[in-house]
């Protein structure tokens, strides 16, 4: 298995993934998402909305605000109650998550700090949304939080989208937008960061049906893992135990995915019962209770979420992909990314920069297609290196015997077969190649 210090290397060089306002020396937790990876990114949230909304007729979409109205906040209980319990090093003013600190060396005054071996401050609650203010002032009145989660304004809105959507129970809301957290210790590269992507969907149900749709959802979800091409013995689903449950859910299964440092939780699945329109209703005043017009019957509908992060998923598609293969006594490094999920799905070489403008013609052609790169800089050996650490299936090469016989070569990234292909057939060539 890859290690975390060669993935992030390669992330860098090739333009996956970026330390963020690197030129000022970085800001823990927050990272940039390169030409490469973007692409990648992409892919993986157009997957996710094409598998969760566009091929359903029971779920919609929706866009909403980062900030929302602070009572959000209020109803939801972040405001009371999400914290993490954090110390500080008296010393080297380092600060930790307690869980971090061995048990040895738990508990004020013997407490000793694993950085520089100071003395520890006892464990204080830290609330994790970041704060911001509205408008010109800076007091109470005006004060806000980036939202910790996507989820609350689907909670919110269900009843404006329930009706301008016209769906009856049970239908679902889904959303892809940045969260933040203001994690005390940010750790293994996106995996735990302090702004990231959620896609979060909210299934609305009777909730005497909330344990049938929350099995279906668990078996949904991991099948969509699994249509991300990575390997399917690294994927495991982790029932919670009763005592992990918050304690308005009535179930919780994890999707993991083992990483290069243990297996980790990739998306929860919770069936979150009656508690957040309960909770909204409670502190707004506002009704969101559902008729049902054919049983005549008013109620509450129950929740079943699945919350799934777009960075931890692009971490476990990288991590995933990395391979090594001794060639003539070389390292050659392979992104073997499944090809409908490659950030670029093709790229085009003239051999010589003679050739450029004939090949450029053929990557204008491709690229109406397909994801295209046109690549004329170095070696044509350089230029595969290059490829084949961004993953890209197939690489075409337009060499001089291209203009007398009409075809160009075409190079497997994972069997490095070449084949010679007529450049008329080279879209249907590739058609029949990212067939799903
Ligand atoms: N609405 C439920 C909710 O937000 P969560 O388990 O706190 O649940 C859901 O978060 C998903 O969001 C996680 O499974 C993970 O993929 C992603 N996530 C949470 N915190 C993250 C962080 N600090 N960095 C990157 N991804 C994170």
């Amino acid at each position: 298995m890859v290690d975390m210090d060669t993935l992030v290397s390669l992330c860098k060089r090739r333009g996956f993934i970026f330390q963020s306002s690197e030129i000022y020396g970085g800001i823990n937790g927050f990272w940039d998402f390169g030409p490469v990876g973007i692409e990648l990114k992409n892919r993986v949230k157009n997957s996710w909305w094409q598998r969760m909304v566009r091929v359903r007729d029971d779920v919609v979409g929706l866009d909403t605000s980062i900030i929302a109205h602070p009572q959000t906040w209020v109803a939801s209980g972040h405001v009371a109650s999400f914290n993490d319990p954090m110390v500080d090093c008296k010393a080297c003013k380092h600060r930790f998550r307690a869980d971090d600190i061995p048990k040895s060396a738990k508990g004020h005054p013997e407490g000793t700090c694993p950085e520089c071996g100071g003395e520890l401050t006892a464990a204080r609650e830290f609330n994790l949304m970041f704060q911001t203010h509205v408008g010109a002032t800076t007091d109470s009145a005006s004060l806000a939080y980036l939202r910790p989660e996507t989820c609350q304004s689907i909670f919110t809105q269900f009843k404006t989208v329930q009706i301008v959507s016209r769906k009856k129970i049970p239908f679902g809301i889904a959303q892809i937008g940045k969260a933040f957290r203001n994690e005390i210790t940010p750790r293994n590269f996106i995996f735990r960061s302090r702004e990231f992507e959620q896609m979060e969907m909210e299934f609305f149900c009777h909730p005497d049906e909330s344990t049938k749709w929350f099995e279906y959802w668990v078996n949904e979800r991991a099948d969509w893992f699994r249509s991300l091409g990575i390997k399917p013995e690294k994927l495991r689903l982790r029932p919670h135990r009763h005592s992990e449950l918050a304690h308005y859910a009535k179930a919780c299964t994890d999707v993991e995915y083992e990483m290069p440092f243990g297996f980790s939780e990739m998306e929860g699945i919770a069936d979150r019962s009656t508690y957040d329109l309960t909770q909204h209703m409670n502190t707004s005043g506002k009704d969101l209770t559902y008729y049902n017009d054919a049983t005549k019957e008013r109620f509450t509908p129950a929740v079943v979420e699945t919350s799934v992060g777009v960075d931890r998923t692009c971490l476990a598609i990288l991590a995933d992909a990395y391979r090594e293969e001794e060639v003539k006594g070389e390292t050659r490094v392979i992104m073997g990314f499944a090809p409908h999920m490659a950030p670029i799905q093709v790229a085009v070489f003239p051999l010589s920069g003679k050739l450029s403008e004939t090949a450029m013609n053929i990557h204008n052609d491709i690229k109406k297609n397909f994801a295209s790169d046109f690549d004329d800089a170095g070696s044509i050996g350089k230029r595969y290196r290059r490829h084949d650490e961004i993953g890209t299936p197939y690489c075409v090469t337009y060499d001089f015997e291209s203009g007398n016989d009409h075809a160009v070569t075409v190079r497997n990234r994972d069997t490095m077969a070449q084949d010679r292909i007529g450049v008329d057939k080279l879209v249907e060539y590739f058609n029949e190649k990212f067939k799903r």
